[in-house]
């Protein structure tokens, strides 16, 4: 046996003495001042700020801000930033033009993938050593990604995309565009905190994903592109669609603690549930959950949110001792829902919030890079004797 299981959770290799750590877990791979997170107290700062207090007082363009440059910004820097990103909504008519040749039925979180790696085609020149490319970089992710996300959504639906409007500000330009109408005030507002809340959670999959692709020095929008491609997973940021799917699968709030019993039975995870840093409700789950019940009291109650809080009541006395309960995604399909977002664009729009914290992350590792390369250990055969074709035997598959 090469690798022998270790009380730490570890496998240790025979041969070395190393341990090796499925995940990674609890394994630190860099060091970053951006976020942090106490999984035992459900606290989460963004650059040292309680996120429960940016959710109030801040705005997504102020916290990516915040995030990407390290300090709130000035009046002055705000408002320059903001239209910034305003003038560089707009995409290329041969970025639609490639969305068009897109398959309809594709999920969108592919649509974005490509679309935000083209970008680069359009921004081919990599100074990522100079300041000005780096802030422009940002501006131009930050202001296109949700026009992208939303023509993806006209597109495939047989219509033109919007134009992003000049006097709408970054969330409500988002709703319009992707709804065809102006939203109301209460719905920009809970949107742009949704933004907010999932911006960035430090050493996850796809901003790990996002460290690695820039120690190589590639351009920002491949840094951006392999992110996008991580997040699309369920269990990543590809949750928060299932557990919509999940939560009308069990139909009745009455029926939460049978499908918890018949799932956990039969050894499968609930979505929605569970974080490799959280011991305790996600902060982010107990805001997002404010906002369900804030949007049902102007916009109407929604059956699913009873089937929702059933389901995290029953589950407590089943999962909560081993520490596993609502994560990011369990409540935020119900706000995405309210506010008429497809299920499939649920994941999209984590991207438009979450691309402050890859760009951040970007940042952060160009300014201490030295290239991902960890190391593995090798489980296969021994090295052995090259057979010619006529004196094989059909073996199983590895
Ligand atoms: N439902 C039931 N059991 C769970 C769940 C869950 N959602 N999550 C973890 N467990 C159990 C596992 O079965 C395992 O039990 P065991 O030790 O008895 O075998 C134990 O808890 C540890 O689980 P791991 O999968 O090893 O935990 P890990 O830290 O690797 O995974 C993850 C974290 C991927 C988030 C996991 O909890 C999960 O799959 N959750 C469901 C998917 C989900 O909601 N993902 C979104 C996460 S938030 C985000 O990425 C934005």
């Amino acid at each position: 046996m090469a690798l022998a299981q270790q009380q730490t959770g570890g496998l240790r290799h025979a041969r070395t003495g190393i341990e090796l750590r499925p995940g990674l877990d609890g394994v630190p791979a860099t060091q970053s001042a951006i976020c942090d997170i106490d999984g035992e107290k459900g606290l989460l700062t963004y650059r040292g700020y309680p996120m429960e207090e940016l959710a109030v007082n801040s705005s997504f363009l102020e916290t990516a801000y915040l995030l990407i440059w390290g300090e709130l910004p000035t009046q002055d820097q705000l408002h320059s930033f903001e239209h910034e990103v305003q003038m560089h909504r707009r995409v290329s008519f041969r970025v639609r033009d490639m969305m068009k040749c897109f398959p309809a039925s594709g999920h969108p979180m592919d649509a974005l993938q490509s679309s935000a790696a083209a970008l680069g085609l359009f921004y081919s020149r990599r100074a990522i050593d100079d300041p000005n490319y780096i802030y422009k970089a940002v501006v131009r992710l930050i202001a296109k990604i949700p026009t992208m996300v939303a023509a993806f959504q006209l597109i495939r639906k047989g219509q033109d995309p919007i134009q992003p409007r000049d006097d709408l500000a970054y969330s409500a330009n988002f709703l319009y565009m992707l709804t065809e109408r102006e939203p109301d005030p209460l719905a920009a507002r809970i949107f742009d905190r949704c933004l907010m809340l999932h911006a960035e959670h430090s050493l996850n999959a796809s901003t790990f994903s996002a460290r690695v692709t820039a120690s190589t020095l590639t351009d920002p929008y491949a840094v951006v592109a392999s992110a996008v491609g991580t997040l699309a997973g369920p269990l990543h940021g590809g949750a928060n669609e299932d557990v919509l799917a999940m939560l009308e699968d069990i139909g009745t709030p009455d029926q939460a603690g049978a499908y918890l019993d018949h799932a956990i039975a039969e050894k499968r995870k609930i979505m929605g549930f569970g974080h490799r840093e959280y011991r305790v409700k996600d902060p982010r789950a107990v805001i997002l959950q404010s906002f369900v019940e804030e949007m049902f009291d102007e916009f109407g109650h929604d059956n699913l949110y009873d089937v929702a809080r059933a389901l995290e009541q029953e589950a407590e006395s089943r999962l909560g001792p081993k520490g596993i309960y609502p994560n990011v995604d369990f409540y935020s399909g119900l706000v995405y829902r309210k506010l008429g977002i497809p299920r499939d664009l649920f994941t999209p729009v984590f991207a438009i919030a979450r691309v402050a914290g890859w760009l951040a992350h970007w940042r952060e590792q160009l300014g201490a890079n030295r290239i991902f390369r960890p190391s593995q250990i090798y489980t296969g055969s021994e090295p052995r004797v090259w057979m010619p074709i006529d004196g094989r035997v059909s073996a199983p598959a590895a």
